[in-house]
């Protein structure tokens, strides 16, 4: 018998059941609250998690912040309409920055007994909020884990372009040690606009006082605290682009935010500009950014996310030809370095991803629920 033909069989005693005492009554209903509460739970009573896109070092972080408490189902393919099916008998799922959370997937969630989307990342795009909501699907995520890891990136990117760091290393390696072409600029005295003073971007204005580079920075919600910081002004995006020799991106993408980074914006910016983007691909319309740099308006370009990442970044591609002509064009500029969504990638941030993600889990095993959770991603 299977799970429809069971139910079937139950419904037809009960419609043939001419009485019912009291004491019988209570023993059914909590047998049947009992068979509602396993479902999503494994023999051992622990919270089945369907974990999309799982790649090695996750499954280590996750592990060992686990400590068996919850049951993973660890699935190597991101989540799609083709896979989740895939979470079939789990109560929860876990995802990241590249898994699609579309309405269509949350419909499909949510018709498996799925109740809440455990995200293992700070930002929220790849989810259908308004579905889960209609749905009574509860979502949750890890607000920061290392803004530290972002913006030590961040600068890294920052360094290898202007230094010339990714020709000399491969100049050396061939046995070419001249320096002809490898020459930069100093990072003292330059102005550095930072787009979006958040917890990353704050760590990035820290990092660029120190080598004592002008900061500039536009946000919608300037924040005192960065105003009141030594070498720091808001200014208004115009007066950003035009002044700044690098310019950084911080910006979460929302409606308002997607393609910041058009050609009429270049436009505006200083000639030969390095743009770094460690945000999100779709802040920036690669096509522009691609005839910036063709034109040599943009200088350099940093890009540790791209907007159809998905399907490329977090694979192993080596063995196949790169079908996406628009990062095959990006990638043949020599001013231009692409790492594939790393900056989030190190030992503290994965330990606070997987604690924080479990401390969500956690929450919703013990009843909370929606907007009751500490980290609850919600409409309003
Ligand atoms: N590459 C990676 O591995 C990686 C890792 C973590 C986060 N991120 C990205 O970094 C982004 C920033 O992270 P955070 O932790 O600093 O976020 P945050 O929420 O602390 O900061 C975002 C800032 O952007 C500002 N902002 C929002 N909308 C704006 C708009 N329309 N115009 C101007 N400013 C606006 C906010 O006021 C806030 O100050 C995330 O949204 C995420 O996309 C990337």
């Amino acid at each position: 018998m299977n799970d429809a033909e069971r139910l079937t069989a139950l419904a037809d005693r009960l419609k043939s059941l001419r009485g019912l005492d009291e004491d019988t009554f209570d023993r059914l209903v909590t047998a049947l609250d009992r068979a509602a509460d396993r479902f999503g739970y494994d023999a051992e009573g622990r919270l089945k998690v369907a974990f999309f896109d799982a790649q090695s070092y996750d499954i280590a972080s996750f592990d060992n912040a686990n400590a068996d408490r919850y049951a993973f189902r660890y699935i190597a393919a991101a989540l799609g309409p083709d896979t989740a099916a895939a979470a079939k008998g789990c109560k929860a799922v876990c995802i990241f920055v590249n898994d699609t959370c579309d309405a269509e997937v949350v419909e499909v969630l949510a018709s498996l007994g799925v109740q809440i989307i455990a995200l293992r990342c700070a930002g929220f795009n790849n989810v259908s909020l308004e579905t889960c909501e209609a749905r009574g699907i509860s979502v949750a995520r890890v607000p920061a884990y290392s803004p530290y890891a972002v913006a030590e990136h961040t600068v890294g990117l920052m360094l290898t372009l202007n230094r010339r760091l990714h020709h000399a290393y491969n100049r050396n390696r061939s046995g070419n040690f001249s320096l002809d072409g490898l020459t930069g600029f100093d990072m003292h005295g330059k102005t550095v606009g930072v787009a979006g003073t958040g917890k990353i971007g704050r760590c990035v204005i820290n990092i660029l006082r120190g080598f004592g580079c002008r900061v500039i920075a536009f946000d919608a919600f300037p924040d005192p605290a960065v105003s009141a910081m030594d070498g720091v002004d808001y200014v208004e995006p115009d007066q950003l682009l035009s002044e700044s020799d690098i310019i950084t991106l911080h910006v979460p993408l929302v409606p308002e935010t997607r393609h910041i980074v058009n050609q009429s914006v270049i436009g505006r910016m200083k000639d030969g500009v390095m743009l770094i983007n460690t945000s999100r691909g779709e802040l920036v319309d690669t096509r522009a950014l691609i005839a910036g740099l063709k034109s040599g308006k943009i200088g350099a370009a940093g890009l540790d996310v791209y907007e159809e990442e998905a399907g490329i970044f977090f694979r192993d591609l080596s063995h196949q030809v790169l079908t996406d002509d628009v990062l095959a064009r990006l990638m043949s500029f020599n001013n231009v370095v692409v790492t594939s969504h790393q900056a989030f990638l190190t030992n503290e941030a994965l330990a606070n991803i997987a604690g924080t993600t479990l401390e969500n889990l956690g929450e919703f095993v013990e009843g909370k629920r929606g907007s009751a959770l500490t980290n609850a991603v919600s409409l309003s």
